[in-house]
């Protein structure tokens, strides 16, 4: 996902700035470009696509003279990945340079009215609008710190945008809005780094202002002033950061795993974006180079995978069916290559998996190939075998993903897979255009939902004191919790080897209740959806049988606390939506609980990030 690096001082701005990027480049992107204002108020902006070395050459052959600029690493999500498109983006008057890393939900209608106000636009990306606003803004006589305030309170979703005027130089305004989009200032000796995450200010700073969801600061060399939505002054204390060169890819997280559990927002927002249509409320895949005509021959779909993506294919296939009326089935890809499946050219298989390596899974693809079926691969890396076996392709986006236990690319597959059962039901005119409206205002909630999730962290810290020392749990669950209930057993499983079992709340009575006793804590998925009721009933059989109850609840729910002995609670969300939110807990349960047993939690022992041998 985008990167945003900024930086006022003393020293040469566009080295500067370059080195940011390069620092940003784990996020993952497509080009790169920064904007600097020279010491006689010119605004210069160098942009390339492609990797930073292209940018950096650019630089280097016009090398402007400056000690303010922003720069940012552009994950495509509206526009092609090219130069016109890349950040910075200016306004007409080529005064205002804005960087931006989310999505402007209503960006379709702010550029209707701005192109009818007579601006014109330069790129097809929605964050250009924001140039623009700041732009009319300061022409009704508003300064550029209270052009930006303006401008940004006019933007709906979750972001983060940061701009400077060349008129302007002594300062850089920079703001979050939601949780998605990180934004921390880095202090140093008459100067400031911006950057979206800490990873980047290691070799600059340890002294940290982090920018909460929600405020906007106002950077000078030697000051910071932050204000909150309302407009009220906020007293900021930077935080001293203890950097360890080693863990320079982790920024200010022990492990990568916690820090790609905590950037699940951001990475969601970037499964989403480019894809949804936020004016028309349409959803488009172009990757995936299945026409309609081919997607109208489909009467039956396999996903295939294995551990955490085939519990994403498990959920998905509650997706596929509810929203395109289409059988579905998942199934572990290991099997599916030996038992000579039954496939034809009207079957469309789905492979998924973070790595595009997995043996057993290519070897399904294969096999479903040899059968003339259809291929589509969700997965997270480009060029790999699986993206160069299947038909289409349905990227992850969820960004490197180097901790070994899959978490952020185990989320963004459950957005691709919803996108895509979305997309296919409305492709083949079987989801009607409203429900489309309903189920993509509850996607652009997710970012927000999941932020408010992986910011509590003493719930978490209470249950693994009491359960890390446990040598066996179970996880249960009901329909599109069930293959939660399994994510969550095998992620504490891979990181705290602690034996878990999950399984779905209805098997309990056909045996596995003879385990129940004080000993065994089991962790039940209880959200308010049509299951709540008789997961309540199953709550109450195991209390009678003296088992201890971890439950994933919905907020507000005053009745599960009163059978669970701990209760971790997830907003409201829509049922086939329900599993991005119910399983963040479960990764920050077993984080918690290897932390507490002293576990290598990036690489577990055995593991491997991808199985590339049977
Ligand atoms: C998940 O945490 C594990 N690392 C493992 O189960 C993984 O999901 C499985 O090996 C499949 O990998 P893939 O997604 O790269 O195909």
């Amino acid at each position: 996902m985008c990167g945003i690096f900024g930086y006022i001082g003393n020293q040469n701005a566009a080295e500067i700035l370059l080195d940011g990027l390069q620092r940003l480049e784990y996020r993952g992107y497509d080009s790169s470009g920064i904007g600097v204002v020279t010491h006689d108020n010119q605004a210069i902006t160098l942009k390339a696509p492609g990797k930073i070395q292209n940018l950096s050459s650019v630089v280097t052959s016009s090398s402007p003279q400056a000690t303010v600029g922003i720069g940012h690493t552009r994950w495509a999500t509206h526009g092609k990945p090219n130069e016109k498109n890349s950040h910075p983006h200016t306004d007409c008057l080529n005064k205002v340079l804005i960087v931006h890393n989310g999505i402007v939900e209503n960006y379709a209608d702010l550029k209707e009215t701005l192109l009818k106000q007579g601006h014109k636009f330069s790129s097809d990306t929605d964050s250009e609008v924001i140039a623009h606003l700041i732009e009319s803004s300061i022409a009704d006589g508003c300064s550029f710190e209270s052009a930006f305030v303006n401008a940004v309170k006019q933007l709906k979703g979750a972001q983060a945008v940061t701009a400077l005027q060349s008129t302007t130089p002594s300062y850089i305004m920079t703001t979050r809005i939601g949780n998605a989009g990180g934004i921390c200032i880095g202090h140093g000796n008459k100067e400031m780094f911006i950057a979206s995450d800490i990873t980047a200010l290691v070799p600059l700073s340890d002294t940290i202002t982090f920018l909460e969801p929600g405020h906007t600061a106002k950077v000078s060399q030697s000051n910071i002033v932050v204000h909150n939505a309302e407009g009220r002054l906020i007293r900021t204390k930077p935080q001293k950061v203890v950097h360890h060169v080693t863990n320079a890819g982790k920024g200010q997280f022990r492990h990568f795993m916690e820090k790609e559990i905590a950037e699940q927002p951001e990475t969601i927002l970037a499964a989403i974006g480019g894809r949804v249509d936020f004016r028309s409320n349409k959803i488009d895949l172009p990757e995936i180079s299945l026409t309609k005509k081919q997607l109208a021959t489909v009467n039956r779909i396999i996903l295939v995978g294995m551990g955490t993506s085939l519990h994403a294919g498990m959920a998905g296939v509650h997706m596929i069916e509810t929203l395109s009326g289409i059988p579905a089935v998942a199934e572990n890809s290991s099997e599916f290559r030996y038992r000579n499946p039954v496939v034809s050219k009207d079957t469309l298989v789905i492979s998924i998996g973070q790595s595009g390596e997995t043996v057993d899974t290519l070897a399904a693809m294969e096999q479903a190939k040899l059968k003339q079926a259809k291929i589509l691969t969700i997965c997270n890396t480009d060029n790999s075998q699986a993206t160069r076996l299947a038909d289409g392709w349905i990227p992850m986006r969820a960004g490197l993903e180097i901790g070994v236990a899959a978490t952020k690319t185990f989320l963004n597959t459950l957005v691709s897979l919803y996108l895509f059962a979305s997309y296919l039901g409305n492709q083949t005119n079987y989801l009607a255009d409203s429900f489309l409206n309903n189920s993509i205002e509850s996607l652009v909630k997710l970012p927000d939902q999941i932020g408010q999730i992986v910011q509590e962290k003493k719930v978490y810290l209470d249950i693994a004191t009491k359960t890390h020392e446990q040598t066996n749990l179970m996880y249960i669950g009901r329909g599109i919790q069930y293959p939660v209930a399994l994510e969550g057993a095998l992620k504490m499983k891979e990181i705290s080897y602690t034996h878990a079992e999950g399984m779905s709340a209805g098997e309990l009575k056909h045996g596995p209740i003879a385990l129940i006793d004080n000993s065994l804590p089991v962790i039940a998925l209880a959200p308010k959806d049509h299951f709540y009721d008789k997961m309540l009933n199953t709550m109450s059989e195991i209390k009678t049988r003296g088992g201890t109850i971890i439950a994933v609840a919905t907020d507000g729910d005053t009745q599960i606390s009163k059978i669970a002995d701990y209760t971790i609670f997830v907003p409201a969300c829509p049922y086939l939506l329900s599993p991005v939110v119910t399983s963040v807990p479960l990764q920050l349960l077993a984080y918690h609980s290897a932390l507490a047993r002293g576990c290598d939690i990036d690489q577990p022992r055995n593991l491997a990030k991808s199985v590339t041998v049977e």
